[in-house]
């Protein structure tokens, strides 16, 4: 080799070495030891080295994960072991009996060791690393068979693409469950329905989805993590016990849960589980029970399995979160992009700790598959602890004179005829002026994520658009406060406060500013996307599709959706509109070069001319961290009008303090 190619060969090498650690702090540990913007200075480093010399880019590399073309379909693969399934347990009797039957197996009276952890609501799924590198993922499928999932599986960014060892297996097969948190799950559906998505239903049905997606672009947007469990096949290593093993797969930075133990009789398993059970709604994911392993590989396979279910181990279910009540009402409300929703207004019931009323009906569809009629009684289970979901109705108890319910065919606001898309099932009213497609439209404008106006909450943007004030995003900035005080219950402070909020929001990021416009499967994220690799609102304004889908995240759907939004004349004579009403949009830092801020710790106090969002963005694009109390390690203060109790401590700590004004030069 010479020696040129040898050092930028060495140098790729060790920035593969660096950043795989990195990955496993962050994303294993949750322990990072270096912000965000040295990890991605370094990430472009590698990818800049690896575009000049693509000979030397490995499969294991770290830039390798984000997907590449999207599939037609998924090869099958058979499993080297099968993947089996496990025997359920309901109750502690069952628990109890589960252990006599493996004691008179073993033919033994003595207690038995069992490893207990959580069973975890996600996808089955096998890991193959062939002398430590992953090889090859597949889901479960029918158990003997599954599907190839590898591209999909590779953008886990909690998972090891080399295991974390020098001696590596010459093969170990992994299992485990692919998972989001409940927390992601929640952000995550927001994004879907800003976009114009259908929610998912919980997070599991989220991580299937997103592990069965043919388009790899797409899974490495969605917040996927694993926990693993077991294993398959393996060979050139030692496995004893099932504690050692998942201390082994952790060593390996393979992630396993902190919620183990070891439990010396079927008395242990059975805390085990009350202890889970009543810990259910505090753990960041979801569960429905909890799995009771016999510890000794040894015994287990000396138990060995019956039929698709191994005789060592047990799952033992939690009882569902039901609950019963009934539907007082159906109605059907209109969105942002005109789509109808039915959804049942019930007698308020706690489920899982939470009061439910309200529950989403999906589509005509869902109605006519459960049989769902006002004046049902129904059972409603919390799907993945977030969503209500009502899952039968209770035939028994439906009173004699109900009627199944059909979504009118007119727009239940403007009396449109309803339109199918085809290949679609959902309803959609087809009118752009009608009321509350408007009035949905103007409150994603003004919402946080959006420009964030927020004094102007969705009453206020009730009123302005029935008194006919606001009939588009650009009238906002034409409202005067004479115009506000005429709305009811609008006194002179309140209006102040509006036109401030206004006012404020005439600076919003590029990524803000397009996620305002609302374009259908835009959201928060894929705008985000767009900002940071156009630059600028002409660059995007003037994309194709070719250039538009080597964005993260955008796929052959998304492409044509926004070029087509673009070419609406009337979107741009908004677009114009609200520029030339002084809306003035910041672009993104390039991540390039030195910034202004790196490294340093910035507290915003007082009132800015911009929102804090806004400020917050810059402060973090320009390399900068925000923080939110004042002590010796604050590097400025940044200081708007009526600034209080943290200006006078920097003042007293002698903290160089900034106004707007010195704070733009500073970014500059
Ligand atoms: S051990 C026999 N441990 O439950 C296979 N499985 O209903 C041994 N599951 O297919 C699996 N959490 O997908 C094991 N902590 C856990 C689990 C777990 C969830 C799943 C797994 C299995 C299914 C059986």
């Amino acid at each position: 080799m010479d020696p040129s190619l040898k050092k930028i060969a060495n140098r790729i090498d060790e920035l593969r070495t660096i950043i795989t650690e990195h990955d496993r702090l962050y994303y294993t540990l949750d322990k990072p030891i270096i912000s965000d913007y040295e990890y991605d200075k370094l990430f472009a480093e590698l990818e800049d080295l690896e575009s000049k010399r693509p000979e030397l880019i490995t499969n294991d590399s770290p830039t390798q994960r984000v997907g590449g073309m999207a599939l037609d379909a998924f090869e099958k693969a058979a499993h080297r072991l099968p993947m089996l399934s496990l025997q359920n347990s309901y109750s502690v009797e069952d628990i109890r009996a589960f252990d006599l039957r493996v004691k008179k197996i073993l033919g033994t009276k003595e207690n038995i060791e069992y490893f207990c952890e959580p069973k975890f609501d996600g996808l089955a799924v096998e890991l193959i690393y062939e002398n430590g590198r992953l090889t090859r993922a597949l889901t479960r499928g029918d158990g003997v068979t599954g599907e190839d999932v590898t591209a999909n599986v590779r953008t886990i960014r909690s998972l090891p693409l080399t295991l974390h060892t020098k001696s590596p297996p010459s093969l170990l097969e992994v299992r485990g469950e692919v998972l989001i948190f409940k927390k992601a799950f929640a952000d995550l559906n927001d994004q879907q329905q800003d976009a114009g998505y259908e929610p998912f239903a919980n997070p599991r049905n989220a991580a299937a989805g997103s592990i069965r997606q043919l388009d790899s672009k797409i899974t490495a947007t969605r917040p996927l993590h694993m926990i693993c469990y077991a294993v398959g096949a393996y060979e050139g290593i030692r496995l004893e016990t099932q504690d050692k093993l998942a201390e082994i797969l952790s060593k390996f930075s393979l992630p396993t849960t902190p919620l183990k133990k070891i439990c010396y009789s079927v008395d242990g398993a059975i805390e085990f589980y009350n202890d889970i059970l009543a810990k259910r709604h505090a753990l960041p994911f979801d569960i429905d029970g909890i799995v009771i392993k016999v510890n000794s590989l040894r015994l287990q396979d000396e138990l060995g399995s019956v039929a698709r279910s191994p005789r060592w181990a047990s799952a033992a279910k939690f009882p569902p979160e039901e609950a019963e009540t009934k539907i007082e009402n159906i109605v059907v409300q209109v969105g942002r992009t005109g789509a109808l929703t039915p959804v049942a207004i019930m007698t308020p019931v706690r489920v899982g700790g939470v009061t439910v009323s309200h529950a989403t009906l999906h589509n005509q569809n869902e109605i006519d598959r459960k049989d769902i009629r006002v004046g049902d009684t129904v059972i409603v289970s919390r799907a993945g602890d977030v969503i209500p979901e009502i899952v039968r109705v209770v035939f028994t108890k439906r009173p004699d004179k109900s009627k199944a319910f059909k979504i009118l065919t007119k727009c239940p606001e403007c009396n449109s005829a309803v339109e199918q898309i085809e290949g679609e099932i959902i309803l959609r009213c087809p009118n752009p002026l009608c009321p509350a497609i408007l009035r949905e439209s103007l409150k994603h404008f003004v919402s946080r994520r959006a420009m964030n106006i927020d004094k102007v909450g969705d009453k206020i943007v009730d009123q302005l658009v029935a008194s006919g004030l606001v009939k588009s995003f650009s009238d906002f900035y034409s409202l005067s406060p004479e115009a506000l005080l005429s709305l009811e219950r609008q006194g002179k402070k309140s209006v102040s406060n509006i036109i401030e909020s206004i006012n404020q929001s005439r600076a919003p990021m590029l990524s803000q500013f397009i996620y305002a416009l609302g374009l259908r499967f835009v959201g928060e994220q894929t705008a985000k996307f767009l900002s940071k690799h156009f630059g600028s609102l002409k660059a995007i304004l003037s994309a194709n599709e070719e250039t538009l889908s080597q964005v993260e995240g955008i796929g052959e759907k998304i492409a044509p959706s926004i070029v087509k939004a673009f070419k609406d004349k009337n979107l741009r004579k908004e677009i114009d509109q609200l520029l030339a009403k002084g809306v003035k949009i910041q672009n993104p830092e390039k991540n390039n070069g030195a910034r202004p801020l790196a490294g340093l710790s910035i507290v915003i106090t007082g009132t800015l001319p911009v929102s804090r969002n806004v400020a917050e963005e810059l402060i973090e694009n320009s390399g900068g961290k925000k923080s939110s109390s004042v002590s010796k390690k604050t590097n400025y203060i940044l200081a708007g009008e009526d600034a209080g109790s943290k200006l006078e401590k920097a003042r007293k700590l002698g903290i160089p303090i900034l106004d707007w004004s010195a704070f733009c030069a500073l970014i500059k």
